[in-house]
């Protein structure tokens, strides 16, 4: 017997769903021009650690940061606000993915540093509240999440341009029980939100010289929301004629990434919330481990940076959270620099990263007491950025990486 009260009930969320998402597709239609950050009298930045080892990898790179704005934070330029409302604790109190006072002072900055905050799933101690990192990209619309890889000696300069605030993300926590044996869970895909990160990847191939965007989905299963993606992909295509572009099935694409023979060829990849979410971790692992990647959250009128990773709560537990490897939300601070208008100092911080872990490793991390602290590892990056021959150091590492990957 079909169970006539439960679909009832089941259509009237789903009305309600579908309300919601036509209002957000009104809220886009009039979205404002992107934030000027030349004409702003002070920058704001909000710095939140979140959870687990979040607070001491973001306090690390908080100082590297204010070491990089030293000039601008002595002369009023810029302010940096420690928000600390972002823990599982108190969104667990309030059952909240982010608390109203916080989701206020994070509204009251332009950028935002964010430590990594803790997601419960089904099961877990901690009620199965929504993921404080996904409700914080829609509550400040961050609809572009760029993700840079980069492997000189292989070849590999990647950018992904990962849809932030549609697909299956953006009705993750409201999926349907219909009835005890039936579940649905919904993708989403917008006019409005498959244009814009669809330009933001075109436009980035053209302003960089890249001239080659992937556009990946499953579009020959997911017919409907991955099939107007692709369909929108080959309309705005042809407004960037200099910018080749290409279409990939996401299975083959995993694979792609691991054949040397095709994957120093691709460039810049524009795909999807989900598909986005598990490719960028491959992509990381490629380049050396999540803990090297950062991420960088853009929206017009706000931007966050974080880590790719989690708050690995066992380091905690453990007593060792002070040797959690920070490198992962210092590079969240290079891309902050990049897109404030710092790209020199943007620039300086990426090649003493790469200095410093990859190649130098003067000290070594190890996530115990056998490795550096993340401090002592942010000093030295910090001496490493004011080693006058920097860049003649760091193109010497590079040739030589590239001259042994020959061999
Ligand atoms: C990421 C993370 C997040 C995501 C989690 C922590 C909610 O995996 O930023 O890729 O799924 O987007
Ligand atoms: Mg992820």
């Amino acid at each position: 017997m079909v169970d006539e009260q439960a679909i009832k009930a089941a259509q009237e969320k789903f009305g309600a769903l579908l309300r919601k998402q036509l209002d957000r597709v009104e809220v886009l239609k009039n979205e404002g021009a992107p934030v000027d950050y030349s004409k702003l009298d002070k920058l704001i930045i909000g710095v939140c650690g979140g959870d687990g080892i979040g607070p001491y990898i973001c306090a690390s790179a908080q100082r590297v940061m204010e070491f990089l704005l030293a000039d601008k934070l002595k002369a009023g330029k810029a302010e940096i606000r420690v928000i600390d409302g972002l823990t599982i604790e108190r969104r667990v109190e309030v059952m909240k993915a982010i608390p109203d006072d916080t989701l206020a002072e994070l509204k009251a900055c332009h950028v935002i540093l964010k430590g990594p905050t803790t997601t419960p799933k089904k099961g877990d101690p901690w009620p199965n509240i929504e993921s404080a990192n996904v409700a914080m990209r829609k509550e400040l619309d961050l609809f572009a999440n760029v993700r840079p890889v980069s492997v000189p000696e292989l070849g590999i300069d990647w950018t992904f341009f990962r849809e932030n605030t549609e697909g299956s993300y953006a009705l993750g926590s409201d999926g349907i029980n219909v009835t005890d044996d039936l579940a649905m869970d919904f993708c989403v895909a917008t006019s409005q939100g498959t244009d814009r990160i669809l330009r933001a990847g075109f436009d980035f191939a053209k302003k960089t010289g890249k001239n080659y965007v992937s556009v990946i989905t499953k579009g020959n299963i997911i017919k409907t929301t991955d099939g107007k993606f692709l369909s929108m992909a080959e309309e705005i295509a042809k407004e960037y004629p200099e910018v080749k572009w290409d279409d990939w099935f996401i299975d083959i694409t995993t694979a792609k990434l691991i054949d040397p023979a095709r994957r120093s060829a691709f460039k810049v990849f524009v795909l999807p919330n989900l598909y986005g979410d598990i490719i960028t971790d491959e992509a990381a692992q490629i380049q050396g481990g999540v803990g090297t990647a950062g991420s960088a959250n853009i929206g017009t009128k706000y931007a966050m940076f974080e880590a790719i990773h989690g708050s690995a709560p066992r380091m905690v537990t453990e007593g060792r959270a002070q040797y959690a490897d920070p490198c992962s939300m210092i590079k969240a601070v290079a891309m902050m620099m990049d897109h404030i208008g710092e790209a020199e100092k943007a620039k300086k911080l990426n090649m003493a990263l790469d200095i410093c872990c990859q190649f130098e490793k003067k000290l070594v991390m190890t996530g115990r007491d056998t490795g550096a602290t993340g401090n002592e590892f942010a000093d030295y990056i910090m001496e490493t950025m004011q080693r006058p021959d920097i860049e003649k150091v760091w193109q010497g590492y590079i040739d030589a990486a590239i001259a042994a990957a020959k061999n």
